[in-house]
């Protein structure tokens, strides 16, 4: 797409992209929103630099895309809005969001189109972000692996990932599971995308259990070729936005006991289905 209102520079030929000449906090153009609509389906992950957003600003760019959710598990920190993610880490912290490959709460029957992170404080160094594209670990795979996989559903589950890990009281609490295609077709692009991830899926359903095992780890360590990937390197007031319906990441925790902390909102997706 040629694109007018925005610039966008590609990080790399498969997945991300920086774009500039846009202001978040200020209501956005219908040609401005479709445009940046438009670079985030072409490329997937897409970043925005020197961003100067409150709360309010944050989530209503979000909203531009669709209704924030909540997150399952994550106590509010904010109280009076719920919709915001914190993501923390300091000298304290037994672990952080995200330090595995994962798509975010895909546990959920409906797991987000998308998330939103802004960041307002990093360690001198380290704490990237990296994007891995599940259209790439798709279409890498030999055509007997895809159409086995075009077949199949997979368990995915928030109870190992989240009972207990917030520091509250969850007794009694259920966290969301889901079955959703191995396979997903994107509802915008067409695209097919792998729709594993390390951190929630337990089991292909239709495979017997050592079966599973062995196709989720071959899967897993798929989703790692680097060839998939790109890494978002941030700076104070950086913005990223990944789309959760082809695109896994994973925060890397390698300046403890340094800070770090920004805010996420999670925009609502729909149900994940496999269109030949
Ligand atoms: C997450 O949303 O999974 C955390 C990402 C990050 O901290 O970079």
């Amino acid at each position: 797409m040629a694109y007018q209102a925005i610039r966008v520079e590609k990080l790399t030929p498969v997945i991300g992209a920086e774009v500039r000449g846009v202001d978040l906090a200020q209501p956005l153009d219908e040609r401005t929103f479709k445009e940046i609509h438009e670079a985030l389906t072409e490329n997937q992950v897409i970043f925005f630099r020197d961003q100067h957003l409150t709360v309010e600003q944050h989530k209503a760019f979000g909203r531009l895309f669709g209704e924030l959710v909540v997150h399952p598990a994550a106590p509010a920190e904010l109280q009076a809005h719920p919709e915001i993610l914190v993501i923390h880490a300091d000298e304290t912290s037994k672990h952080v969001a995200g330090e595995n490959w994962h798509t975010d709460v895909s546990c959920d029957p409906t797991p987000p189109m998308g998330s939103i992170l802004y960041m307002h404080e990093l360690p001198p160094v380290g704490g990237d972000t990296l994007f891995a594209s599940m259209y790439a670990a798709y279409e890498a795979l030999s055509t007997p692996m895809k159409r086995l996989l075009e077949g199949l559903t997979a368990r995915h589950d928030g109870e190992h990932v989240y009972r207990g890990r917030y520091g509250v009281k969850d007794e009694g609490k259920v966290f969301p599971k889901a079955e959703h295609p191995v396979i997903r077709t994107h509802p915008v692009s067409g695209r097919k995308a792998l729709y594993v991830n390390y951190g929630f899926t337990t089991r292909i359903v239709q495979l017997a259990r050592p079966e599973s095992d062995a196709l989720l780890q071959f899967l897993y360590r798929h989703v790692e070729t680097p060839e998939f990937q790109c890494r978002f390197r941030w700076q104070v007031n950086s913005v990223a936005f990944w789309d959760n319906r082809c695109v896994q990441h994973h925060a890397m925790w390698d300046y403890y006991p340094q800070r770090r902390h920004g805010h996420r909102v999670t925009i609502k997706g729909d149900t994940p289905f496999y269109r030949a």
